[in-house]
């Protein structure tokens, strides 16, 4: 039986791979407790002792504010590391899978990203993302490397369960407009990835792909938001949230520290055309994921 290590174990994608890629293989998954990716000896020794066939890093410092200050830390995890576990996956010939970011792109595209557009990050996250995949593809290990976007669930730090609190606080919400996306449920990213490693089970020697892995359709964080509270009211007809109205404005009426891209939407057919998978529309997954959490 195959060995998978997982990485990220409270991480919103990490935690749904553990159910995903259980049938697959024997899973170890391992937290920052277990294993801090910000100590190089200590990956190389954990992960030579656990001799994975197959490695899913789903582990990153996400703080995409955060990092403007703190770009050492994240160059680490999200650079450094990657890197060192490339090169344990080329000792090995294990495959190593890693999730990446439409944080790579300035977002000055007017049509969808693709894997071969020219990358351009604005901030420190998007730069050490871009950093970590330049890694792994330099040390020319079995790997695939996954782009995604706008991830939410029912557990960790993301937009859904953020717009749920703040419409049970809040009569009024002013949320971003001019910035477009796909959501993209941490489940169906979970189910794909496990889709995508069960047609590599033969020679995986040779493999070696960067793909975008994000929902179809295509909202605003603005759109997002009402679509939750939508969701939320259809789901729950008896407990109303406070929330009034939604206003749309620029993304220049909330300034982060992080810059962001105003287009995050990424082109899947690569992945479709090569594994033949495809994520179902970002409306009916939010939807799945807001019917299970009740
Ligand atoms: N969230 C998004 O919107 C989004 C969008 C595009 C791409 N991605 C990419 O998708 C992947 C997964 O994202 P996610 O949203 O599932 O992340 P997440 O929920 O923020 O979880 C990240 C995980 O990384 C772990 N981690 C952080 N620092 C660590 C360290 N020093 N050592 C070991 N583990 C550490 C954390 O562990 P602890 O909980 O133990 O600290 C956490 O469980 C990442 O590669 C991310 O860049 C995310």
């Amino acid at each position: 039986m195959q060995k998978i290590l997982i990485l990220g174990k409270q991480g919103q994608i990490a935690w749904e791979l553990q159910m995903t890629l259980a049938s697959l293989g024997h899973v170890t998954v391992l937290g920052s407790q277990q294993l801090d990716l910000a100590s190089p000896d200590a990956i190389r020794a954990q992960v030579r002792s656990i001799q994975p066939d197959i490695i899913v890093n789903a582990a990153a410092y996400t703080a995409v504010d955060k990092a403007e200050s703190e770009s050492e830390l994240c160059l680490s995890i999200n650079a450094i590391a990657p890197g060192i576990l490339a090169e344990l996956a080329r000792e090995s010939q294990s495959l190593l899978v890693h999730y990446s970011t439409d944080y790579v792109f300035d977002g000055t595209n007017t049509s969808p990203y693709r894997e071969t557009d020219a990358t351009n990050p604005l901030s420190v996250y998007g730069a050490s993302k871009l950093a970590g995949e330049q890694a792994i593809i330099q040390a020319d290990c079995p790997h695939l490397i996954l782009r995604t976007t706008w991830v939410y669930g029912n557990r960790g730090k993301n937009f859904l369960l953020t717009i749920l609190r703040l419409a049970a606080e809040k009569t009024e919400l002013k949320i971003v407009a001019d910035q477009i996306g796909s959501p993209t449920w941490s489940r169906s990213i979970a189910e794909a990835t496990a889709q995508i490693i069960a047609q590599c089970h033969d020679d995986r020697s040779s493999l070696r792909g960067l793909y975008n892995l994000s929902a179809a359709g295509t909202t605003s964080w603005h759109g997002f938001a009402s679509e939750i509270v939508d969701r939320y009211r259809s789901i729950n007809p008896d407990l109303d949230l406070s929330i009034e109205q939604i206003l749309p404005i620029p993304a220049t009426d909330y300034p982060t520290p992080a810059q962001r891209p105003a287009n995050s939407v990424l082109d899947n057919s690569k992945l479709l055309a090569d594994f033949g998978v495809q994520l179902p529309d970002w409306k009916l997954s939010l939807a799945q994921c807001m019917q299970k959490s009740g």
